[in-house]
């Protein structure tokens, strides 16, 4: 058979393994959020399609001339590759499909790899992924067909499969950039209030910390526990416009300081619900809003009770006083967690949510009650 990519196409094998692997390779592309996670089974799900021994995927570093394989089946660590040479580097350039039958046979193939890592190749398939707009951005490679070598119908599968991979990757990593994006603004926020107290710095942080223990000891989804970890970070964001001589007071603020202390819940409220987040984290304003409510009602800016105070924001408040207990502040010694747990169990159901205090011990103590 004549390398490169074949004259006359067939029609796939018409195995409904193939197909399987296909569905289950368009459901993950809608699910997975992780480009290692989801190449991760683009490379299982062409190797057991195809009959391929390996399956490797690579990204071009346009920087360094290179292409690395961000998933290499059977090997723990990353390889990197001159753009320039072996079949990788040649479809890199062409973007053409390569079937090799006999990679001893052709003089474009790089033993060098083999070489490091011990392994024998002896036929390849190889593709190019290429972005929305046709560039090519990586290359796609099984090696080692069981029985035999790789075949047109084989190419054509592992295109369609390189096809979706080249349009995620481009997604994930736009969606990668973007989070990491929002999570150093988030960031940044939050020092930002931090650095208006240095007595408290560090509260927003740990709050978040209790707020995600408790979250996950609920049992809640990632997805959730993130959301109510943005909230608790800064629930308290809104303290950026309480004046100084209220914010740092040592001693306890009479009745009007504490009004425009108490502001900070709308002010935090007003800030978040001008940033626009994406879809999974619509509630992270509610639940800081909803910080200071109580389940009796007692609590501000709206006085709501029970129920009609989000979950995220029932969580943010326990998490919210168990820090503040515990930590140093202006005007008393930090409790220690025994006594600080005592408080707010005692409030359990006047104050907080009970599940949510059951959490906060089970996070605490593993779930022994020990306290
Ligand atoms: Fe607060
Ligand atoms: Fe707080």
């Amino acid at each position: 058979m004549e390398p490169g990519r074949p004259g006359g196409r067939r029609d796939m094998d018409g195995d409904a393994g193939r197909l399987g692997s296909i569905f289950r390779i368009l459901k993950a592309m809608n699910r997975v959020r992780s480009l290692d996670a989801l190449l991760t089974l683009l490379a299982r799900e062409t190797s057991e399609s195809i009959g391929a021994e390996r399956s490797t995927v690579f990204i071009f570093d346009r920087a360094r001339n290179a292409l690395w394989s961000v998933v290499a089946e059977g090997l723990d660590r990353q390889i990197w590759l001159d753009a320039d040479r072996g079949l990788a580097g040649h479809v890199l350039r062409t973007g053409a499909t390569l079937i090799t039958p006999d990679v001893s046979l052709d003089l474009r193939f790089d033993s060098s790899v083999d070489r490091s890592t011990g392994f024998t190749t002896r036929n390849a398939l190889t593709v190019p992924i290429r972005d929305t707009r046709g560039e090519v951005t990586g290359v796609f490679q099984a090696v080692n067909k069981k029985g035999g070598v790789f075949t047109p119908g084989d190419a054509d599968f592992l295109e369609a499969v390189a096809a979706e991979a080249g349009v995620t990757i481009e997604n994930v990593s736009l969606y990668e950039k973007r989070r990491r994006m929002l999570e150093s603004l988030i960031q940044a926020l939050a020092y930002s209030i931090e650095a208006r107290d240095p007595m408290t710095a560090g509260h927003s942080g740990n709050v978040m910390k209790y707020a995600g223990g408790i979250s996950r000891a609920m049992g809640l989804s990632g997805a959730v526990v993130r959301e109510i970890e943005y909230a608790a970070l800064l629930h308290d964001y809104g303290k950026i416009g309480v004046p100084d001589a209220i914010l740092r007071k040592p001693d306890p603020l009479d009745a009007a300081e504490t009004e425009v202390m108490r502001s900070h819940v709308e002010q935090t409220g007003r800030i978040l619900n001008a940033i626009e987040f994406e879809e999974d984290l619509e509630s992270v304003a509610r639940f800081a809003l909803e910080h200071h409510e109580r389940m009796d009602g007692s609590g501000y800016p709206s006085g709501l009770p029970g129920d009609a105070i989000s979950l995220g924001g029932r969580i943010i408040a326990v998490a919210d006083v168990f820090e503040a207990l515990t930590a140093k502040r202006h005007y008393r010694d930090p409790m220690s967690v025994r006594d600080a747990l005592a408080s707010i169990r005692g409030e359990a159901g006047a104050a907080f949510d009970p599940a949510v205090v059951q959490a906060l011990e089970t996070y605490l103590y593993g779930g022994s009650g020990d306290s």
